[in-house]
Formats: structure tokens, sequence, C-alpha cells
């Protein structure tokens, strides 16, 4: 018996974290056990590496190996355990944010990032991905709106625009996978989505 792998992604400000919540609900209500993780971090290495990735200034491509360590110690240590044992996992963020942040927004080679997709992955993909899609003009307001900014939400307009592009080319390659959520529509709205999404996968 094996679990099903559930991402949420977007842009900084798309509003992603305020309906993890509800996913994890709903699949609970089906009888689902359910992880709720995040990236980078998950794990206590991967953690560590989060507040270094947040804070610290580094090369891009030294950002990039980052995601990815902490990537495969999420997979080994937490992700596919659980998967096998046949638990639930939500993540909030996973390797779309490195095509959408290091690829579009810092403008690294999108080979580089498949190489090391391949390398960490073998394969592995979410089975589903909500893509919370949102003007950036929406997203710089609910940023501000936030707590203290960190490394990424203090980048440029210009930034979250390429973010926000390199997501919608990745989610107009797979449509079957990433399923994009306008997330100008209400929370009502969006959760009504979210369910009818969820039910495909029961
Ligand atoms: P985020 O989910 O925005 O954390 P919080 O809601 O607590 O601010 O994630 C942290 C940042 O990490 C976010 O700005 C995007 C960035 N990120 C990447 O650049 N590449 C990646 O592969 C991942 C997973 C995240």
């Amino acid at each position: 018996m094996t679990g099903k792998f559930i991402t949420l992604d977007g842009v900084d400000g798309a509003g992603k974290s305020t309906h993890l919540g509800f996913v994890a609900d709903w699949l609970r209500q089906q009888g689902k056990e359910v992880i709720v993780t995040r990236e980078p971090g998950g794990t206590p290495l991967g953690e560590t590496l989060r507040e270094l990735l947040l804070h610290r200034e580094m090369d891009a491509d030294t950002e990039l190996l980052l995601m990815f360590a902490a990537r495969q110690e999420h997979l080994a240590k937490l992700i596919l355990p659980a998967l096998a044992r046949g638990a639930w996992v939500l993540s909030d963020r996973f390797t779309d944010a490195s095509y959408a942040y290091q690829c579009g927004g810092r403008g690294i080679a999108v080979e580089r990032i498949a190489a090391l997709e391949a390398w960490v992955q073998r394969g592995f993909a979410p089975d589903l991905t909500l893509l919370f899609d949102v003007s950036p003009e929406v997203a710089e307001a609910r940023r501000s709106a936030a707590r203290a900014a960190d490394r990424f939400e203090r980048e440029a307009d210009s930034f979250f625009t390429r973010v926000r592009e390199a997501y919608l080319v990745r989610a107009k390659a797979d449509p079957g996978r990433i399923r994009v959520l306008d997330a100008g529509h209400s929370i009502a709205e969006l959760q009504a989505e979210i369910g009818q999404l969820l039910q495909g996968l029961m």
C-alpha cells in the first residue's frame, strides 16, 4: 500500500499556506494518515539548510545545490518512507519551486535543474501539485502585509514576475499533474475547487 504525494506551490504571497491546513483536514476526513511538511526543510538537517537558504547570502548555484541537498534528505528520511507505509504526504513547496525560483528567478539553465531532479528523484514526482497563481500586484501587497521578509521575499517585483511565468510554463507542460488555481478567488471558492481536485485522487 502506498500513499500519495501532494505539493502546494506558487510565488510568495499567493496564499498557498492558507490552504495547506484545508487540504490536510480534507484528507484526514477521508481516513488518510497525513504528513504535512515543507521545502526547503522537513527534516532536522533540511531545516538547518533552510535557515542558511533564507538568511545567508550565497552564489545562485550554491543555493540550487543546497535546495536539492535538502530535498534528497527530505525524500530519503521522510517522504519516501511515509508513502511506503501508506501515509499521504503534503508538502508546502517542492521541485517546481526550484524551476520557478532558481531557473526563472535567478536565471540558472533549466538543464542544470533537470539534471539534479533526475539524480535526486529518479523519476519520482508528486501525484498532484496545486499551483496558486496570483498577479504580481496582489502577491506584493500580501508579502508586505506579512512578517519580516526573508532573502527571497526581498527580491524585486521583476524577480517574482519571472518566477510566476516559470511556474505557468511548467503547468502548461504538465497539466495533468499541475493544476493552476486562481488565488484571486475567494477562500471558499478555492476550497471548493481544491476539494474537487482531491476527490479525483481518491
Ligand atoms: P516559503 O514557502 O515561502 O516559506 P514561508 O511561507 O515561511 O515564507 O518558502 C521559502 C522560500 O524558499 C520561498 O521564497 C521560495 C524559496 N524556494 C526556492 O527558491 N527554491 C526551492 O526549490 C524551494 C523549495 C523554495
